[in-house]
């Protein structure tokens, strides 16, 4: 019997970008400066020193790019808010004309038919917080709080899925582990405690939500699956450590209260005793819970690594991206079952998935071919459609990225874009991966059955 790709009716097809990485000036109509803007004007901090001065001027081209949308498609669109448009200072004054930049985006995309799910937090942290401690002070959750309260009252209903937190795990992994991230630090005393807080500060949103809000909610989490390199007790062991700093450090505070066993093994006498009522805040009820599905690791026993003993294993003859990450669907087939299996029946999107290939800086003709990643999206879709039939309640994808940009510290040396982006003119054009994608929504998958 041939297998029929199509998805159920009502599966959500979109996109999704970030704040910080499209829509160039930050500082404009009074924005407050974020810890993104500080590092990466930080020498050294950027590959090629790229900023996100200019990125893909989308806050002055939103209009021209919701329409790549509707040529696409789309149903949905996932972006991020930078918190200090808003909250210049990250708390008290808000700024009306950012909140206006937000509130003509979402017009823009609701008169296109387009369903606004919008994310509080993808990783621009208000430098002025930064400067009050960060992710590292306890009252993070309580600021949080308060911008989530005024972003609710501006736009719910208006927008009706919302997410408060963009993967925390790279936020701490990158952020406060091993710096490569802003803010840069590099302390494994101090990665637990900003993830704590940034878990606090997800629940302290959902709680604002239910008294503001009247629609959905949830969190969104990269899960990279870990598999081990052989059985031995050693290697099980380590991927068990690595499923459990990646993976289980960030959902397990937020859908069960509690750390799994293995972070104290792994921090040691860094692990805090966090108190036990923090975790009635981190455990709240969410409408939906967003997965960013990009690779998995084959994890082998390395007491060198620091501070996880552990270190991925590169596989022969499989294709890897300009990432490194190897191409790996049946990890998201995988992904979706195991996080059914431990959490529950909570309705799943995949919030971001995609890859960079190399496409060149300036796109000829009127598609560009990028045959690798073509093949990335097809594989992924059907290894979507096979957790739907394994009883996964996934109710939509939204693809990495609807155009080329800025690829945090790697600057725009990766592209992840259905569109192409020609950083010096901000021409973009349509890879053929778009063109796949567009036919993928029109048929509803029935087209990745050829
Ligand atoms: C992030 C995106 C990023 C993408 C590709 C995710 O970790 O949410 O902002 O561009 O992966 O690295």
């Amino acid at each position: 019997m041939t297998r029929s790709y199509r998805f159920p009716e009502d599966f959500l097809w979109g996109a999704a970008t970030s704040a910080y990485q499209i829509e160039g000036s930050p500082l404009a109509d009074g924005a407050g400066p974020s810890i993104w803007e500080r590092f990466a004007h930080t020498p050294g901090m950027m590959v090629g020193g790229d900023t996100g001065d200019v990125a893909c001027d989308h806050y002055r081209r939103y209009q021209d790019d919701v329409q790549l949308m509707k040529a696409l498609g789309l149903q949905g669109y996932r972006f991020s808010i930078a918190w200090a448009r808003v909250l210049p200072e990250g708390t008290g004054r808000v700024n009306e004309k950012g909140l206006d930049f937000y509130k003509r985006l979402v017009d823009e995309l609701l008169e296109n038919g387009i369903a606004p799910n919008a994310t509080l937090f993808h990783w621009d942290l208000p430098a002025a917080l930064d400067d009050r401690g960060g992710w590292l002070n306890r009252d993070s959750a309580h600021w949080f709080a308060e911008y989530a309260e005024v972003m609710f009252k501006a736009l719910d209903g208006r927008v009706q899925r919302w997410a408060t937190l963009n993967e925390p795990w790279v936020v701490t992994d990158g952020g406060y582990l091993h710096g490569a991230l802003a803010p840069g630090h590099r302390s494994k005393y101090e990665a637990p405690i900003a993830a704590h807080n940034l878990m606090r500060a997800s629940g302290a949103g959902i709680q604002a939500y239910r008294a503001h809000g009247k629609h959905e909610i949830g969190v969104v989490f990269n899960i990279e699956p870990k598999y081990p390199h052989s059985p031995s007790p050693e290697d099980l062991a380590a991927t068990r450590r690595a499923h459990a700093y990646m993976n289980e450090q960030f959902a397990d505070p937020a859908l069960l209260g509690s750390y799994p066993p293995e972070l104290k093994e792994i921090f040691g006498a860094a692990w805090p005793d966090f108190p036990a009522d923090d975790f009635k805040l981190t455990r709240q009820k969410v409408d939906f819970v967003g997965i960013n599905y990009y690779t998995r690791a084959v994890v082998k026993n390395d007491p060198s690594q620091y501070p996880l003993k552990a270190s991925p294993v590169r596989q022969p003859n499989k294709t890897y991206t300009e990432t490194g990450w190897e191409v790996f669907e049946q990890g998201l087939t995988d992904t979706l079952t195991w996080f059914k299996d431990r959490y529950g029946d909570i309705p799943l999107y995949i919030t971001e998935n995609g890859s960079a290939f190399y496409d060149p800086p300036v796109a000829e003709g009127e598609v560009l071919d990028d045959p690798l990643r073509t093949g990335y999206l097809r594989k992924h879709l059907r290894a979507l459609h096979k957790a739907i039939d394994a009883g996964v309640q996934l109710k939509g994808y939204y693809a990495w990225s609807l155009m080329d940009n800025l690829e945090w510290s790697l600057g725009f040396s990766k592209r992840f874009g259905l569109y192409h982006v020609d950083f010096a003119t901000q021409k973009r054009t349509p890879k053929a991966t778009a063109k796949l994608y567009a036919r993928v929504i029109e048929s509803n998958g029935a087209v990745l059955d050829d």
